[in-house]
């Protein structure tokens, strides 16, 4: 798997790019307007100097003359405080003043510029001293209303300004790449252990490909997505499990019910095939495999219709349907066996008007079915009873015996495909297994219930509660 690919790469990428989205202009305003209000204070702090030094001449101007200012030592005292860096200027532009610091480097005087152009009350120069130092300068001008015109030049270190920009500026340069590798690391951390239960998933789901259907995610106590994720992956891997269980059991059963019947044809026809036989024989050979063809002909039907009702392929063709003569007619079928079994068979019809809607070829199979295991589980003598109630909007249908019943751990799974009880398996009874799944998926295709209650000593009893109309 390519790296880039990774979902936490990207995730990671994403953060990191939006996180620089966010600092880079942040620590850009932060610088800017830190700047400007540096500059703003030491701007303010030069006027401050302008104006204390053109109040102090103006005074000194009260007693002398301008020209004298330079030689009078006692104004060096006041001006010199207010800043190393004043100058002071006659109206021809001429240097009548100069600060102790100027006095010592005279060469500054060379670079300090007193616009001949100057019109404006003040101005603001940035000059360079040597490698390391700048000084600011400002220029302002005392004049008009009776006084006397001169320009005053205060300077103030720009170092104030520098240590703290450069200081924020090496911090932020530090801080930014430390915070985005900080944070990265710690997003991918968090996106790895957030997205770990999905690279599971991957794993498992890559084990269940290989038909590994025992897989399952350890579950996550948090109910967010991933846990909810885990939760039905989990279910759904029990499901297909169960699917697939009974997908092999099915396979399993169908296989074992249609090699007993090919067996026996393999067998018959090889036995015959021996000698030359009579057309008798051959007759008799012939029923045989006749019976046994038709044993897997009904197999695969049922098959075929269980699978149809599966896929809601098959449309019920819904008319009204009489129970009374219906259930005469079936019991009519059953006549010989019932008899050869010295069965006593009864129908007991408790309502008057014993009609339902339904589909009737439908009902009769469910009926015949049932009367079939009653006549199949029912020993000779026993007693078999049908009785109709109208429950308002249902009818009820119960097939009573008194035959051999169904032990109460067997009951629940009866109505499973291919199940039968291991005693009747044995038994001579026939069978697939399968009257009961049928009858089952034709009653609740007619949204009705079908029941069972049974004890091996006194018998079973088979319930089928069907609607009167059909609802949809
Ligand atoms: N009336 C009954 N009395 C006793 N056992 C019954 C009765 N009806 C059904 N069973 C049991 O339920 C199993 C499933 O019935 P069914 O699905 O009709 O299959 P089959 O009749 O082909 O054996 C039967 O094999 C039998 O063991
Ligand atoms: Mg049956």
């Amino acid at each position: 798997m390519n790296f880039y690919r990774n979902i936490r790469f990207k995730l990671v990428v994403w953060y990191m790019f939006i996180l620089c989205l966010i600092l880079i202009p942040f620590s850009t305003y932060l610088y800017l307007s830190l700047k400007k209000s540096l500059n703003e204070q030491l701007n303010y702090e030069l006027k401050l100097g302008c104006v204390e030094v053109i109040e102090d001449v103006n005074e000194f101007l009260k007693t002398n003359e301008l020209e004298k200012l330079s030689k009078d030592n006692s104004m060096e005292t006041l001006l010199d405080p207010i800043s190393d860096y004043v100058l002071v200027f006659d109206r021809e532009r001429n240097l009548i003043y100069k600060s102790d610091k100027f006095r010592k480097h005279s060469q500054i005087l060379k670079k300090i510029k007193l616009n001949k152009n100057y019109t404006e009350k003040s101005a603001v120069q940035d000059i360079k001293l040597s490698k390391n130092r700048s000084i600011r300068v400002m220029t302002a001008r005392n004049g008009g209303n009776g006084t006397p015109e001169f320009y005053v030049q205060v300077g103030l270190p720009l170092k104030d300004i520098e240590y703290p920009l450069n200081r924020l500026l090496i911090t932020l340069i530090i801080a930014l790449p430390a915070t985005l590798i900080v944070s990265s690391i710690l997003g991918w951390f968090f996106v790895y252990k957030s997205l770990k239960p999905i690279d599971d998933i991957t794993k498992a789901a890559m084990m269940i490909g290989v038909g590994d259907f025992n897989q399952r995610l350890r579950p996550i106590k948090n109910n967010d997505e991933v846990g909810r994720l885990v939760n039905t992956f989990n279910n759904m891997i029990s499901k297909l499990d169960e699917s697939f269980k009974q997908i092999c059991q099915f396979t399993a059963d169908v296989s074992h019910e249609l090699r007993t019947p090919l067996t026996i044809i393999k067998g018959e026809i090889e036995v015959t095939l021996k000698k030359v036989r009579t057309s008798e024989e051959y007759k008799r050979t012939l029923e045989v495999l006749l019976e046994e063809v038709d044993g897997m002909t009904k197999i695969v039907e049922d098959l075929l219709f269980l699978e149809r009702a599966d896929s809601g392929i098959i449309k019920l063709n819904i008319l009204e349907i009489n129970l009374d003569i219906l259930l005469k007619d079936i019991c009519e079928q059953f006549r010989n066996i019932v008899d050869k079994k010295k069965l006593k068979l009864s129908i007991d019809i408790n309502s008057g008007n014993a009609v339902i809607k339904g589909d009737a070829s439908q009902i009769k199979k469910v009926f015949v079915n049932l009367l079939d295991n009653a006549v199949k589980y029912t020993n000779e003598g026993g007693e078999i009873v049908i009785s109709v109630s109208d429950l308002g909007k249902y009818m009820k249908i119960t097939f009573s015996d008194t035959g051999i019943g169904i032990p109460p751990e067997e009951l629940p799974f009866i109505f499973e495909r291919f199940y039968r009880v291991d005693r009747s398996r044995t038994a001579d009874t026939g069978g697939s297994g399968l009257g009961l799944s049928i009858c089952e998926t034709i009653v609740k295709a007619h949204k009705g219930t079908i029941e069972v209650k049974s004890n091996p000593s006194s018998g079973t009893t088979f319930e089928v509660c069907l609607p009167k109309e059909i609802l949809n």
